[in-house]
C-alpha cells in the first residue's frame, strides 16, 4: 500500500485552483525529472502545463505540442529549480524510438519534463510524479485530482508541496 505521503488528493477544483496548484508545483520543482499529466481528452492537462510554464516566467505563446510532440522552454525558476522545461504530448507518438529523434533522451539530465500521454512511451520514460485529472459529471468546471509520487525525486517534490 502506498504510504500516505506518496499520495495527495483534492476534489472539486475549479480552473483557478488547478492553475494555482500548477504554479505551486512549478515553484517547488526540481531541476530535472518527469511529471506525468494524466486524464482524458479535455481533462485539463495542457491547461495545467500552461499555468506551470507561466509561473516560471514564460510570457510568449505556449503552443500545444500536439503535432510537434515536444515544445521546449528556457525558464527562470527559483534556486534549485529547472532552467529548462520540455512540454510533451505523446498522443501521436508512433514508436518509442521517435523519442531519440526528438532529442528528448539527451535532455533528461538537464530539463524538467511535463508529459501528456506518457503511456505512449511504453516505459522508455519513467515518471517521478504523476498528476491525474478527472472531470466531475455534475460540475463540468470542476476537476478531481490525485498526485502520486512514483520515485524518490517525486516524493521529495511532494513533500515540499506539503510543507509550503
Ligand atoms: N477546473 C478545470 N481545470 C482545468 N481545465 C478546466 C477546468 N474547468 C474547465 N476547464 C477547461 O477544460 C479544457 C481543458 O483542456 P486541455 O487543458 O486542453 O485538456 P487536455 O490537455 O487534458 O486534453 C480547457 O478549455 C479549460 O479551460
Ligand atoms: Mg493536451
Amino acid at each position: 500500500m502506498a504510504k500516505r505521503e506518496d499520495r495527495f488528493e483534492a476534489k472539486g477544483l475549479d480552473q483557478a485552483a488547478v492553475e494555482s496548484l500548477a504554479a505551486r508545483l512549478a515553484t517547488l520543482a526540481p531541476s530535472a525529472g518527469i511529471l506525468s499529466l494524466r486524464g482524458d481528452l479535455g481533462a485539463g492537462k495542457s491547461t495545467f502545463a500552461r499555468a506551470f510554464l507561466r509561473s516560471l516566467g514564460v510570457t510568449g505563446t505556449i503552443r500545444s505540442p500536439t503535432y510537434t510532440l515536444v515544445e521546449p522552454y528556457d525558464v527562470e525558476a527559483p534556486a534549485g529549480g529547472p532552467a529548462r522545461v520540455l512540454h510533451l504530448d505523446l498522443y501521436r507518438l508512433a514508436d518509442p524510438e521517435e523519442l531519440d529523434y526528438l532529442g528528448v533522451r539527451d535532455e533528461l539530465d538537464d530539463a524538467l519534463l511535463l508529459i501528456e500521454w506518457l503511456g505512449q512511451a511504453q516505459g522508455e520514460l519513467v515518471a517521478d510524479l504523476e498528476l491525474s485529472l478527472a472531470g466531475e459529471a455534475r460540475r463540468p468546471q470542476h476537476r478531481d485530482i490525485v498526485l502520486r509520487a512514483l520515485r524518490p525525486l517525486g516524493r521529495r517534490w511532494m513533500t515540499r508541496l506539503g510543507r509550503s
